[in-house]
């Protein structure tokens, strides 16, 4: 499966996705500008993404827990997730989001 994420500079980057693992993970693994600092425990925020509108009905909803550490990223959207709480799978191959913007 593919996912396709495109980067602060607006390059679409296509992604080969493993089912299970955390849209993060895969994010991280091919080296894009993603912070993630607290690995994926929905405890930073720097995870951030925003997902194409196509999608937004695909993925799993968000736990209260997300919105809360969501409330807390910058330039929050409706689209916004955290990436480290998208598990992937089936339904989600060819799934595209942008990366978002992290205070330094
Ligand atoms: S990696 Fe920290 S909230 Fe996703």
């Amino acid at each position: 499966m593919k996912v396709y994420v495109t980067d602060l500079e607006k390059t679409q980057h296509e992604l080969e996705a493993v089912e299970g693992w955390r849209l993060m993970e895969i994010i991280r693994e091919y080296n894009l500008p993603i912070k993630a600092e607290c690995g994926g425990a929905c405890a930073c925020a720097t995870c951030h993404v925003y997902v194409d509108d196509d999608w937004m009905d695909k993925i799993p909803e968000m736990r209260e827990d997300e919105e809360e550490m969501l409330d807390s990223a910058f330039d929050v959207q409706d689209n916004s997730r955290l990436s480290c709480q998208i598990i992937l799978n089936e339904n989600l191959d060819g799934l595209c989001v942008t990366l978002a913007k992290n205070p330094d």
